[in-house]
């Protein structure tokens, strides 16, 4: 797909950002330590990893014993890790609960809901983070091994700590964080009358009332945050044996790769740090024959959800399709 107005090809880009980070002039391909996030984000973060091979990088990636999608490949070397959970348990407890997302209750009750079994999820990786760091044989390997990067999913922050605790540079491959985690690692500007906060279902054109919503929310939010994340913050705290706070652990970041578009999202401030590569999904882009403001949810197989959609041209540029998940695209499916 041609983008007129848009920034670079984003997939060209990625690679020549990673070896202008970490390679000396004298490295022909960088060592590169990829912390995925299991399942869908993993289909994501799979042909970026591929385009490094291909550009001439060495792969690592550190994966559990027991995985979802994470599966050996000729592009890269898997290293796992045992973890205490067996391919069922882990396939229950990550899946099992996932039809509580479509099932029509009131929102308290689904809110709760969804609560205990984020609280059962996050507890997993939290365990399976856990393995990995006080894995004394893996972390000398790892330590031996002079990674240049860490190339890691921030929604799993434990790509995040082990990058601190090797003191490796780390890159965050996302499509977004929620409780504004971006912003405050970054210490960039989010000035709630502006910038809908992720889920909200709002515009960047809200009423007042809107904007007291969009103040608030993130009080709601600190509950699902604190019991998901918070125990990355202790974790890092005890191995670098200093205080560190989930700020900290996402502030560690070098650089952002945001898998977004200001054609689907809402403009919002970036630090010099953060990159929009949206539309990388897109294996296959093809110009629209023409333009259309519907949106069909196809899904892919193996791949869970996959949103197609498609969007009004920009100014003087060609109309777009763009894969991913949006808040726009929420908007129409769920509003
Ligand atoms: C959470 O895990 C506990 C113990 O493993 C289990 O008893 C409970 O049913 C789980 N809750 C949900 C909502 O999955
Ligand atoms: C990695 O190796 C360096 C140099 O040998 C050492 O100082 C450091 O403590 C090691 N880090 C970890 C996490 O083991």
């Amino acid at each position: 797909m041609e983008m007129a107005a848009g920034p670079p090809l984003p997939l060209a880009a990625l690679p020549g950002l990673l070896l202008f980070l970490c390679a000396g002039p004298w490295a022909e391909g960088g060592k590169v330590l990829v912390v995925p996030m299991e399942g869908s984000h993993w289909l994501s973060m799979r042909k970026a990893v591929q385009e490094l091979h291909a550009r001439g990088h060495q792969i690592v990636v550190l994966s559990p014993e027991v995985t979802l999608h994470v599966k050996e490949e000729d592009f890269f070397t898997l290293k796992t890790y045992p973890i205490p959970y067996t391919q069922d348990e882990f396939q229950y407890l990550v899946l099992g609960q996932s039809h509580l997302i479509f099932e029509r209750v009131h929102y308290l009750k689904a809110f709760w809901k969804s609560m205990a079994v984020l609280k059962n999820v996050s507890v997993i990786f939290q365990k399976s983070c856990e393995e990995l760091v006080r894995n004394g044989d893996l972390v000398r390997q790892l330590n031996a091994s002079a990674f240049d990067v860490v190339l890691t999913d921030p929604v799993y922050p434990c790509g995040a700590v082990l990058a601190q605790y090797l003191s490796l540079p780390a890159v965050f491959f996302l499509r977004a964080i929620p409780c504004d985690l971006d912003f405050e690692g970054t210490q960039c500007p989010n000035p709630s009358s502006y910038i809908p906060r992720l889920l909200t279902r709002h515009s960047d054109h809200m009423t007042f009332l809107q904007r007291v919503k969009n103040m608030l929310y993130p009080l709601v939010m600190q509950y699902p945050c604190h019991v998901s994340l918070s125990p990355y913050a202790s974790l890092a705290s005890e191995l670098l044996q200093r205080e560190v706070s989930l700020a900290d652990v996402f502030g560690y970041a070098s650089l952002w790769l945001f898998r977004g578009d200001f054609v689907l999202d809402y403009p919002r401030p970036l630090m010099p740090n953060m990159v929009f590569i949206g539309g990388i999904n897109c294996a296959h882009r093809k110009p629209l024959s023409q333009v259309c403001t519907c949106a069909c949810v196809q899904s892919v197989r193996r791949a869970g959800l996959v949103l197609f959609f498609q969007l009004r041209p920009r100014a003087g540029g060609p109309p777009h399709l763009l894969c991913g998940f949006s808040p726009l695209i929420l908007r129409l499916s769920l509003g």
